[in-house]
């Protein structure tokens, strides 16, 4: 054997080894190259025999019968743009007459196989220009969030999406948003991410974790109040109804004072509030909100009213005042009492983990997008994290949350602890700092060293 085969070999091996243990690191390395040479390659053929292509023009026809040239081929769509990503191909097409998205779209399980990649979407970009995006591998299974991402305010990443983009929560799209998913589905990282997120930016967190505070406390000094009874939830809610009605009266004050200002110009929510005068945003996360629902007493039943009436006020008006809710759940129906099938058409973002049954599923999407309670009926149990995130346009995505650790979260929060706001009407329910760092022992030393 010659240097040269031995070389080869190694490398061929190397390659395999890459691609069977590191797959993202196989796709920068030999994958992308190879892949797009593939799809410029069999690219014509592979349109013909998907059935995307339109035949030659009249004229071109014409031409060629009297100029006795050879008749000319059916053309496919024209290749706009290859563009290599990290975790795949993307590649634009402008359309022949007579074709439309759809046919594309309907395709992309052929061209899947046929391109020999992992996975095809495809979306119009504009009239007659089509976005067909390409995996080259399984991005959900070995969660890796691009190092860049573009976070505004109140707009953070949280999950890759199965065609490897990122997944974002955009509060001032979608104020509110429900998170259900059995036991061990991953609801607990989904938050933890979106905690994750939120801990760099100027907003408030607020949480209600009724499961002895086991996921939320240790995240304590980043939060500006914490409630781990439904008692204090029901306190804690009311505080922040009062606030929502303290914002309020602030944003109509400052209505009244702009009288001759142009009405594009008048507040409508803290976010047209100048940026000195603007309220702190908050953000409201429930873990587990069967917890705040369920009562075995007239008194306990009185406090759960109380709880889902200020839940429901909240999040009817909170948008307005910048209060936001993210809750979680098993289930969400009636079976919890009256007042949640109202508060549940206000939580416009679904995300669904793994669910125990079709019910379930249908609260999460059979409201919004009933092709997605399929697909949520469909996620593995072994794929723990893996959920369908919709939203009241229909759309929906599969999307995973990386594996952020309960360490890595109280790190971040405890690196971020002195961006937490104090506002004074949560100030009752600030919890002590060292409960938390006591939960954690690590939390101890990168306290020490922050
Ligand atoms: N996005 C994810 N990627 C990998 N593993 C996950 C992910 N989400 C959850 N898991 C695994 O599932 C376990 C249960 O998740 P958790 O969020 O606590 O579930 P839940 O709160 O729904 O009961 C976690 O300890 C973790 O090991
Ligand atoms: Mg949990």
């Amino acid at each position: 054997m010659t240097a040269f085969t031995v070389a080869l070999v190694l490398v061929v091996a190397a390659a395999g080894l890459l691609r069977w243990r590191r797959p993202a690191w196989y796709w920068l390395a030999f994958g992308v190259t190879l892949a797009a040479l593939r799809v410029l390659v069999r690219y014509r053929s592979v349109m013909d025999a998907c059935g995307l292509t339109v035949p030659p023009a009249r004229w071109r026809l014409a031409l060629a019968r009297a100029t006795h040239r050879p008749v000319p081929e059916p053309r496919p769509p024209r290749i706009r743009r290859l563009r290599p990503t990290r975790t795949g191909l993307v590649l634009r097409l402008k359309l022949r007459p007579g074709q439309d998205v759809f046919d594309i779209a309907a395709a992309s399980d052929r061209l899947r196989h046929s391109f020999s990649m992992f996975g095809v979407t495809s979306r119009e970009v504009r009239s007659g220009v089509v976005e067909v995006r390409m995996t080259g591998y399984d991005v959900l299974k070995r969660v890796q969030m691009p190092a860049e991402t573009e976070t505004r305010a109140m707009r953070v990443p949280v999950a890759l999406r199965e065609d490897g983009s990122v997944h974002y929560r955009d509060y001032r799209a979608i104020p509110h948003a429900l998170t259900l998913g059995a036991t061990e589905s991953g609801k607990s990282v989904y938050q933890r991410n979106l905690v994750a997120g939120l801990a760099p930016l100027d907003v408030a967190l607020v949480g209600i974790d009724c499961k002895q505070g086991v996921e939320l406390f240790p995240l304590a000094r980043r939060f500006s109040a914490l409630a781990d009874s439904p008692d204090t939830a029901a306190e804690l809610l009311d505080a922040l109804v009062a606030r929502m009605a303290d914002v309020y009266r602030l944003i109509r004050t400052q209505q009244r004072i702009t009288v001759d200002v142009p009405d594009a110009e008048i507040a409508a929510d803290i976010w047209d509030l100048p940026d000195e005068l603007r309220p702190t945003p908050v953000v409201v996360l429930v873990d587990e909100v069967a917890e705040l629902a369920l009562y075995a007493s007239k008194e306990e039943e009185r406090r759960r009213d109380r709880i889902i009436t200020a839940l429901v006020r909240l999040a009817q008006l909170g948008r307005a005042a910048g209060i936001y809710l993210e809750i979680c759940g098993q289930r969400f129906g009636s079976e919890l009492g009256k007042g949640i099938t109202m508060l549940r058409a206000q939580l416009t973002g679904r995300t669904a983990h793994r669910l125990n049954d079709e019910t379930s599923a249908n609260m999460a999407f059979g409201d919004i997008a009933p092709d997605a309670v399929l697909a949520a009926i469909k996620i593995p149990a072994e794929l723990r994290g893996l959920a369908i995130a919709g939203d009241a346009s229909g759309g929906w995505h599969r999307i995973r949350a990386p594996h952020t650790s309960l360490r890595q979260a109280v790190n971040l929060c405890n690196r971020y602890a002195d961006r937490t706001p104090d506002l004074p009407e949560l100030a009752p329910f600030r919890s002590t700092t060292g409960t938390a760092t006591e939960l954690v022992p690590s939390a101890k030393a990168s306290t020490a060293t922050a």
